[in-house]
């Protein structure tokens, strides 16, 4: 089987921004691209949003509101290069002892583990800074407007859907990630249990739906016989653990069959996961491990630890 690596946004032109807004936050001048802007927009809209709110809505909220991670991470001195690197710091590793807001754990819990390249870390980062995100007037303001702007430069850049068809795995994992956090911080792992049995498949679903695409979630120790890995996804899963055992990073890949492009696109276990698929009795309680074995007698996703290959999005495209 022959996988193609989705191509990178290519976008040249370097914009130096001297400070003109007489704003001294800023060291002396910060240097990013365009492309930056563009991949970090794109990137934080699909996989932050959907836990960082934008607009307030106390009930279903998961997370701090972006705009206060941002004032939290920016001091009046702080520039972007040390802004970068703090969040980076954070985002591949999430833990206690590093946070900027003891708080916001407190209240939701550590944020889940996500898997980013660096160059895609300093997009994140730069858009954030960049942008005047923190102001109550940005949502309303300006976010359709970067929406149209960013979006079609990623379309036009894209004529392959390849990146596309990546996008969507990361925005129904985000939307599935907060629905399981909701889940968990207001019923419990028992009560959050039966949400993945409800809801998951259901979520996925809705959002392929949204987005004609197919998406959907597999495994190799799969908990739901409907989520069992077929071959060629198989093939995927076992060379990614080969390249994970001996070290390496694993990639998204691309296959082409026929008149469909399939991506697959890896899903890591966090520290969170582990309370449903780690160790029985160990990180799984003996009430969550007698539901689940009611519920899928043939359990094979159990005995996970951190950062390992739970599964893979496998998301179907047209050409
Ligand atoms: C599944 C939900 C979820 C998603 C998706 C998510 N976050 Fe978070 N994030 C959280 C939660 C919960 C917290 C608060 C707890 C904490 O600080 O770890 C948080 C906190 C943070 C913090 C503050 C960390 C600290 O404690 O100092 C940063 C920075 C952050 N998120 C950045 C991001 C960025 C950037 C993205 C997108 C690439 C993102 N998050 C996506 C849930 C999420
Ligand atoms: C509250 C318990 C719970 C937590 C926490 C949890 N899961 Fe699951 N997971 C489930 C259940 C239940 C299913 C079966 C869903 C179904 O029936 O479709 C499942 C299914 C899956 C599947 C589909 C393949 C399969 O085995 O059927 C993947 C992939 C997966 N989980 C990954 C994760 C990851 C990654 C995390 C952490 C970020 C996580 N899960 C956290 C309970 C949980």
């Amino acid at each position: 089987m022959k996988y193609i690596l989705p191509g990178i946004i290519t976008i040249t032109f370097i914009v130096m921004l001297s400070n003109c807004t007489g704003n001294s936050k800023e060291s002396d001048k910060a240097v990013y691209s365009e492309a930056d802007l563009s991949m970090g927009f794109n990137l934080v809209e699909t996989n932050c949003f959907a836990c960082h709110n934008l607009n307030p809505d106390m009930t279903t909220r998961v997370a701090p509101p972006m705009a206060m991670v941002k004032t939290h991470y920016i001091e009046k001195n702080t520039t972007q290069e040390q802004f970068i690197n703090d969040l980076t710091h954070f985002m591949k590793n999430p833990n206690e002892k590093d946070t900027k807001m003891p708080g916001a754990i407190k209240k939701y819990g550590i944020m889940p583990k996500m898997m980013f390249s660096d160059e895609q870390l300093r997009a994140i980062a730069v858009y954030i800074y960049q942008t005047d995100i923190e102001k109550p007037e940005w949502f309303a303001e300006h976010y359709e407007e970067e929406k149209q702007k960013y979006q079609q430069k990623l379309n036009s850049a894209n004529p392959t859907h390849v990146e596309q068809g990546l996008k969507y795995a990361m925005a129904t994992k985000a939307v599935l990630g907060k629905n399981l956090l909701n889940a968990i911080n207001t019923k419990g792992t028992e009560g959050a249990l039966a949400f993945c049995n409800e809801k998951a498949i259901p979520l996925t679903d809705s959002m392929q739906n949204q987005l004609s695409i197919s998406i959907k979630r597999v495994s190799d120790k799969n908990r739901n016989p409907d989520n069992a890995a077929n071959l060629d996804e198989l093939e995927y899963i076992m060379k990614s653990k080969h390249l994970l055992e001996d070290g390496e990073e694993i990639k998204p890949a691309i296959q082409e069959k026929g008149e469909k492009i399939v991506g697959y696109y890896p899903i890591m276990t966090t520290q969170m996961c582990l309370q449903c698929h780690g160790l029985p009795e160990k990180d799984i309680q003996a009430g969550t491990l007698s539901k689940l074995s009611s519920l899928y007698p043939e359990d094979k996703a159990t005995g996970y630890g951190e950062n390992e290959l739970r599964g893979i999005w496998v998301v179907e495209m047209k050409k």
